[in-house]
């Protein structure tokens, strides 16, 4: 499947790709700022650096004067890095200010994202918090004197709740928190967790557990979260036409925008029963991990999300 970018984005991912002067793609050697955020094993990494003028009386007055990026990733993660570099580069900002640069401002600058593709501008807002945290450092400031939170790698630090993304339950609950995420399909489109393997969705301490704990409902499904028909949970049966629309909703809004995510696609050809019997397509059809993806993915999330029956059989 294509993503639909805007015309903004398209363009900048081309520039930049093309080395079009005033672009900024690359690396300022000794740089007065730099951050990272991602990893490459995880399909995405930014390296973001800045220079900056330096205001030998007070700091805090220091001025960047450039800024640069490497990333590895889509057409949106260098899009975005692009539009991060582009709106701090704007004006003259002090490191202090641009910290105020947000990820919308960068969906914003860039006519709208995918909401897939969302990750992305977080992933720009990130790299730059850590930046300018390194200038900080460099230069002998306290950034929590200025009302800046820090969240370093020891804070951070905590049980592991989504092994496919290495991210923590301090650091989940942080960007639930700061994004307002209020779904499991939010926390995928924003920071990635929970995009892999699915078992950190509803596993105790697990996705849920922590969307419950930040918004405060107790035991209970996030707005527009579909509830699991689980093992304990007094549900009441559904009938042969509930069970096809719920069988159908799950498809449409946790499976299928998953699988179109690497090209692929899954079509449901007929429920019998608890059978669900389905057609891959797009990338799918030829992949060799074909039959896992309907046994960990497809058959996995409807069992946990409709009923534990479910078989998911291949046409
Ligand atoms: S453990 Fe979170 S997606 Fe695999």
């Amino acid at each position: 499947m294509a993503w639909q970018y805007s015309e903004k984005t398209k363009q900048l991912f081309m520039d930049a790709v093309h080395g079009k002067p005033g672009t900024h793609m690359g690396e300022i050697e000794d740089p007065d700022g730099l951050g990272e955020h991602g990893s490459i094993a995880c399909g995405d990494a930014l390296r973001f650096s800045f220079r900056v003028e330096r205001d030998e009386s007070d700091p805090k007055k220091d001025v960047i004067t450039e800024a640069r990026y490497l990333t590895f990733g889509c057409t949106s993660a260098i899009a975005a890095s692009e539009a991060l570099c582009a709106l701090i580069e704007q004006g003259r900002h002090t490191p202090l200010d641009a910290l105020k640069i947000s990820n919308q401002d960068i969906v914003d600058y860039l006519d709208g994202l995918p909401e897939q593709k969302i990750h992305c501008s977080v992933m720009g807002a990130e790299a730059l918090e850590a930046a300018v945290l390194d200038w900080a450092q460099k230069r002998g400031l306290d950034p929590r004197e200025f009302g800046i939170e820090v969240h370093s790698e020891a804070e951070e630090e905590g049980r592991i709740v989504c092994t496919c993304f290495s991210l923590s339950a301090p650091y989940l609950k942080r960007k639930i928190h700061e994004l307002g995420l209020k779904t499991i399909p939010e926390i995928t489109n924003a920071i990635k967790a929970g995009g892999g393997c699915h078992t950190c969705h509803h596993a105790p301490g697990g996705l849920q557990d922590l969307l419950n704990e930040v918004w405060g409902t107790s035991g209970g499904q996030a707005a527009g979260e579909p509830s699991a028909t689980g093992e304990g949970e007094k549900a009441e049966p559904l009938s042969p036409y509930q069970f096809s629309k719920k069988v159908e909703s799950v498809m449409e809004e946790y499976i299928r925008p998953m699988l179109q995510r690497d090209g692929g696609d899954v079509e449901i050809v007929d429920i019998k029963d608890t059978l669900v019997y389905c057609s891959l397509k797009g990338a799918c059809v030829d992949c060799v991990g074909a039959t896992q993806t309907l046994k960990a993915l497809v058959e996995k999330t409807l069992k946990e999300m409709v009923d534990e029956r479910i078989t998911v059989i291949r046409l």
